[in-house]
């Protein structure tokens, strides 16, 4: 089992999309299906690392990036796997990605109930920037819109 010190954070591959799809399953209400993750993970503007415990993918993170703008769509740790740091290492990972990519910002949403996810965002940097009003279904939920400037030239 992966303890806090491992580091077996990888870039995915089309091959992992069932493992993506379990983690979708067991993390969300309305998981994304095993087909449209793997067309997701071979697109070139998509972004997409996972945590791997010895072939059991126990997280990932997925992104995509228009010109110089990042958009994170998915963070999840299974949960047998939660609470050791694995999260705060994906988006570490995601943040080295966007910046040498010359992106000049990170950008989420999460429901605006998430405490765990938004505490972890807040940790790594990210700012509250917004809400869109029931912007989640089943059940429907304020979207928290969050936001990390990666770049000195910003417009502030
Ligand atoms: N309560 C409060 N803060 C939490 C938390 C919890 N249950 N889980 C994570 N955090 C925050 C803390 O600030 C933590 O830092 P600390 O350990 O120094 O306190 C930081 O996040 C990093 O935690 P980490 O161990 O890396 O997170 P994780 O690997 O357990 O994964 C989630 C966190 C949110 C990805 C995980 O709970 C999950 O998969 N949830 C279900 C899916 C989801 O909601 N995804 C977000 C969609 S936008």
């Amino acid at each position: 089992m992966m303890q806090k010190s491992d580091n077996l954070i990888r870039k995915a591959v089309t091959y992992d999309a069932r493992g993506l799809a379990e983690i979708e399953k067991r993390c969300f209400s309305v998981p994304w299906s095993e087909a449209s993750l793997y067309e997701t993970v071979s697109e070139k503007t998509s972004s997409f690392f996972v945590a791997d415990d010895n072939g059991e993918l126990a997280g990932y993170i997925g992104a995509y990036f228009v010109l110089d703008e990042g958009y994170i769509t998915n963070i999840a740790v299974l949960p047998e796997y939660r609470r050791r740091g694995i999260a705060e290492k994906l988006i570490r990972s995601l943040i080295a990605e966007a910046e040498a990519r010359e992106a000049s910002f990170l950008t989420l949403e999460v429901r605006a109930g998430n405490a765990p996810a938004i505490k972890l965002y807040e940790k790594l940097g990210f700012g509250r920037v917004g809400v869109r009003r029931g912007f989640y279904t089943e059940p429907c939920e304020d979207a928290q819109l969050m936001t990390l400037f990666l770049r000195k030239d910003r417009i502030e």
